[in-house]
């Protein structure tokens, strides 16, 4: 389109120069752009136009993602295309530099979502827009696990937390190939381990925490003296060799002391 678009500029430059029109703009970052609360919203555009064009204004607008057209906002107006630029919105900044303008919306809240569209107006009045989504970053909720017992999957899910990222935990360990293997979004976890046993825990964290659900199976049968067992049976080995070793030493004491005695007698 824009290839095209500047084709014909350049046609239309060498028959006419007058009748050059070509002025657009880009949002250089990629939507949707969420913005955590309480942090700045900034948004980037970027401006392309000819040598022989000149740009009149640039404008800011926000309107609600559902569309309706009463909830339009205008934002802030860059008049001349010049650094000059008004916000009409306390917390919102706008500046034009070389073929860039900035909007900085300072203190972002929910009411602050949207679809952001900047305009450029060109000195015959062609214009051009771009548009962007922005919302609000939000925090993990409400984790679950579910079972999917015909394939041995189990499902993690989340339920309106921004970018979450999943990661899972068997006996609070991280899983290795021998317990099963994470789907490529990290959601489900296809347990390779038989029988499907133990706690297998779901973390979803994004850039404002994490939050946790456990599926708890049946538990593991452990082939052989597990840990715990083992420390016991330890403790009670140590138990009665120390004891046999203190009876040894009370006894030897004894019985040096009675071959004393029976010494003296002898004297
Ligand atoms: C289990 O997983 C398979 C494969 O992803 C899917 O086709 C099936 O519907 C799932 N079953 C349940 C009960 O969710």
């Amino acid at each position: 389109m824009d290839f095209l678009c500047w084709m014909l500029a350049a046609l239309l430059l060498f028959l006419s120069p007058d009748a050059v029109q070509c002025v657009s703009v880009h949002i250089s970052n990629e939507g949707p752009v969420y913005v955590i609360p309480g942090a700045a919203l900034l948004l980037r555009a970027r401006m392309e136009y000819g040598p022989l064009e000149a740009v009149k204004e640039v404008t800011w607008e926000r309107e609600p993602e559902s569309g309706e057209p009463e909830g339009r906002l205008r934002l802030a107006a860059c008049p001349g295309g010049s650094s000059r630029c008004t916000g009409m919105r306390p917390n919102v900044l706008a500046s034009v530099e070389g073929q860039e303008s900035v909007l900085h919306v300072s203190g972002y809240s929910r009411a602050d979502g949207g679809v952001y569209a900047v305009t450029i107006t060109d000195h015959k009045g062609a214009t051009s827009t771009a548009r962007c989504i922005v919302r609000e970053y939000e925090a993990v909720h409400h984790v679950t696990v579910s079972i999917n017992a015909s394939h041995s999957a189990l499902v993690c899910s989340e339920a309106w937390g921004t970018e979450p990222h999943f990661s899972w935990l068997h006996e609070r360990a991280a899983v290795t190939p021998g317990v099963g293997a994470v789907s490529e979004d990290g959601s489900t976890l296809v347990v390779t381990k038989t029988p499907l046993c133990g706690h297998f825990t779901c973390v979803v964290s994004n850039r404002l925490g994490y939050s946790a659900a456990t599926y708890t199976a049946a538990p593991c049968e452990t082939g052989g003296i597990s840990g715990t067992t083992a420390a016991l049976i330890c403790l009670f080995l140590l138990q009665i060799v120390g004891g046999g070793v203190a009876f040894l030493m009370w006894r030897k004491r004894k019985g040096g002391g009675r071959l004393h005695e029976r010494l003296d007698e002898r004297v």
